[in-house]
């Protein structure tokens, strides 16, 4: 079977009731990232991060996923389907499929702040000072701004192996991931799913401008 690679980001789970970051109201409007997404505001503040990422994952355990999710769930029985996500929610997993590469990490998970390798599953909030087995705290298995995407390299063989290219929902703003799309093999065909599509893309790319669940519908039919 062809291999099909979907890109997702915050836009795929609007719909499943998830802010995004870059829209208005977004989390970005609501919060600043220096304040809870840095590692500089886990050593200054830990409690603030702690709780942007308590409540994100609070909100995430009751979103469900939507009909964006499942369609490439849907792909899976014509394509082999690996979706690289920025998303931290779970709903690609809860929608089932079958490969799912997390590259800014997960609320699912917690780390050591002293080795990441160090990590749990986690489902509930993370308290305050709660110590790991290497006696780091714990802190959100998230990679904040300016730290390593550890996954990058697993992603960028899968991009570059892909017969076809699903962007979904990512304003495509943030590297090294918006940079992958850039990796695709000269002619591979790209759709891009988005309301509000940021950036031109190349000569072989269907922008499908609609929301996700619009935009997978119309998708599945063109596939
Ligand atoms: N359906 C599809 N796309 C949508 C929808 C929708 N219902 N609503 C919004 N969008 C699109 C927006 O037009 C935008 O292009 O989703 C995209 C959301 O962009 P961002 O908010 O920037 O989210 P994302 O691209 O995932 O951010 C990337 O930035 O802050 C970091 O680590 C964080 O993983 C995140 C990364």
């Amino acid at each position: 079977m062809k291999k099909l690679i979907g890109l997702t980001g915050a836009g795929i789970s609007a719909e499943s009731g998830l802010q995004t970051f870059r829209d208005h109201n977004g989390l970005w409007e609501q919060h600043r990232i220096e304040d809870v997404a840095t590692p500089e505001a886990w050593k200054r503040h830990p409690e603030r991060v702690l709780d942007f990422y308590n409540r994100r994952r609070r909100q995430a355990l009751e979103a469900r996923p939507n009909s964006a999710h499942t369609g490439l769930v849907t792909l899976e029985a014509t394509y082999k389907v690996h979706i690289i996500t920025q998303n931290v929610d779970n709903l690609h997993e809860q929608a089932g499929s079958t490969s799912v590469l997390h590259l800014h990490g997960s609320l699912f998970s917690k780390c050591s702040d002293r080795d990441r390798r160090i990590a749990a599953p986690v489902f509930e909030d993370i308290p305050l000072d709660s110590k790991a087995p290497d006696g780091g705290r714990w802190r959100p298995d998230i990679v904040w701004f300016g730290e390593a995407v550890e996954q990058y390299g697993p992603a960028l063989d899968l991009v570059k192996t892909a017969d076809v290219l699903v962007v979904i929902g990512t304003s495509l703003q943030v590297y090294p991931a918006a940079g992958l799309v850039d990796f695709v093999p000269y002619g591979a065909p790209i759709y891009v799913i988005d309301p509000d599509p940021g950036r031109q893309f190349n000569r072989f790319t269907t922008v499908i401008a609609q929301k996700a669940t619009a935009g997978m519908t119309a998708l599945l039919d063109m596939l």
